[in-house]
């Protein structure tokens, strides 16, 4: 028999081990991803000898969305292998192996009643000889075509407009323009990594600590942790990637809130993976709810705490309640990119700590003010820790970044002035909002989502007057926007701006 195999399912992997286990001979066709492609099920064919009894395809999608490009319309599976069948192959028995690896065999006739509608009909078929030949590409198809549809269908990550651009695009002096779009550090870089940095300089020609030693025995030290229960990331982003990268497959659920930061749907994406969504009361992620919505396909769980964009954070009670309910399939992952802003912040290390299925995520993005660099890291307990080292390319983290993060880490004279500047800059906002009758949602990061009927509109009305914000109408709030907290002048000209536009 021939079996489809792709190379990170893991129905495949364990079809395959069923297989050998069990004695049975078996042929593996090696497929990008499920369902095979035309040329791939042409190679399948010709290697059983044009029978379709002797296909296997692990996944639960079939041959479904097959396409039979430049000859026919897409077809679903069905008709695929109806389409097959009416060219002299005989459809008596086609398995499906599921992922717990039951051998579901198909009544035949039962099939082919359920056919939907044929928007191909069967007499149009190609015959057998007519599919393209073994590693013949169809001609003409888009790129597009090759790329995995989940790739295709994503909407790319649109980050704060850069100052440089909008000047170029406005005629505007760079100058006169001030971003406040994607919650960097008003003040700068810390000073003191400032330094570190202009010190790494004379090694730039060498290759960075892959394993981020001092960096890493830093954190840990501070946080009181081994050094194997940290690791770096090219920002807490990559961090999100690789426990994407470990735990999920086109088979595997992740859970976050209705307005959680946007990348965990985007990265769930990426992966095939489900990204199962749950509702946030005002605003504030709903940790029961998110339990509850736990499954046995589901390896994640995401809380940002505080949340972006809308700045809201969780309690402990409430953590501590959805770690109890944790099943042992699942890890919840704590993003705390916006932790050090917090004056009473919760302790979910405790339960990295206990060893829980828990990952914290940090980044030196924010209060450090090195966004520029990308560096953050997770902490996790060493067996995650061990896996998403693993995921990681060697040097994913440069050494400039490293020496500036370990400057950073110690210099609590920049976290202070930061914390106050961000302190005074939300109770400006809070009390600008409430004098003029808006909404906004209390925010304990360093931004505000407050709502101004059409956000892609002031949004450019703003950004017309050098004023950068960021449109919500990708987080399904298109009445709303974010505003950074920037310095004293910088929050009162966006007020002024957001007043004049509004
Ligand atoms: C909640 C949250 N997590 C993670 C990140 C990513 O930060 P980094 O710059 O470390 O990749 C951001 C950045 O805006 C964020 O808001």
């Amino acid at each position: 028999m021939t079996i489809f195999t792709q190379k990170t399912c893991d129905s495949c992997r364990k079809a395959v081990k069923w297989l050998r286990d069990n004695s049975i001979p078996f042929e593996e066709i090696p497929i990008r991803e499920h369902p095979p492609t035309l040329p791939e099920l042409s190679l399948a064919l010709k290697s059983a000898n044009g029978d379709i009894r002797k296909l296997f395809n692990t996944s639960g999608q079939d041959y479904r969305a097959l396409k039979l490009k430049d000859s026919l319309p897409t077809m679903t599976g069905a008709e695929a292998l109806a389409l097959l069948a009416a060219n002299g192959n005989l459809i008596k028995r086609p398995f499906l192996i599921k992922g717990d690896l039951t051998l579901t065999g198909f009544d035949p006739q039962k099939w082919s009643d359920s056919l939907p509608p044929a928007p191909c009909p069967l007499t149009s078929v190609l015959p057998l000889d007519k599919f393209p030949p073994l590693n013949h590409v169809p001609p003409a198809m888009p790129i597009s075509d090759y790329a995995n549809a989940f790739v295709c269908d994503l909407v790319a990550y649109e980050p704060g407009k850069p100052i440089e651009e909008t000047a170029r695009e406005l005629g505007l002096d760079p100058a006169s323009i001030i971003k406040v779009a994607s919650n960097e550090n008003p003040l700068g870089p810390s000073p003191l990594a400032k330094k570190a940095m202009a010190a790494a300089i004379d090694q730039a020609h060498i290759y960075p600590d892959g394993g981020g030693y001092k960096l890493r025995s830093a954190i840990a030290q501070k946080l009181g942790f081994d050094i194997s229960s940290i690791v770096l990331g090219n920002g807490s982003n990559e961090i999100i990637e690789l426990l994407c990268h470990t735990f999920l497959n086109r088979d595997a659920e992740l859970i976050a809130a209705k307005h959680a930061f946007v990348v965990y749907k985007l990265m769930a994406t990426l992966f095939g993976a489900k990204y199962v969504e749950v509702d946030d009361p005002d605003f504030i992620h709903d940790l029961h709810a998110m339990a509850d919505a736990i499954t046995e396909n589901t390896r994640l769980v995401f809380v940002a705490n505080p949340n972006n964009p809308t700045g809201t954070q969780v309690t402990q009670e409430a953590i501590d309640r959805l770690i109890d309910r944790l099943p042992p399939h699942v890890i919840a992952v704590f993003d705390e990119a916006y932790f050090e802003f917090l004056d009473t912040p919760p302790d979910v290390l405790k339960h990295v700590h206990a060893g829980k299925n828990v990952v914290v995520l940090r980044t030196c993005s924010k209060i450090h003010g090195l966004a520029a660099l990308r560096i953050g890291y997770g902490i996790a307990p060493k067996p995650i820790a061990d896996l998403l080292q693993k995921a990681r390319q060697p040097f994913n983290t440069n050494a400039m970044a490293q020496a500036a993060a370990l400057a950073a880490l110690d210099d609590a004279d920049h976290i202070e002035k930061t914390k106050a500047v961000n302190r005074e800059g939300l109770a400006f906002y809070e009390a600008a909002f409430k004098e003029r009758g808006m909404k906004y949602v209390p925010s304990f990061a360093n931004f505000i989502l407050v709502e101004v009927g059409e956000g892609d509109r002031v949004f450019r009305d703003m950004l017309k007057q050098g004023v950068i914000v960021r449109a919500m109408s990708g987080y399904k709030l298109p009445d709303w926007v974010r505003i950074s907290i920037g310095t004293p002048r910088e929050n009162q000209r966006a007020l002024e701006v957001l007043d004049a536009v509004r």
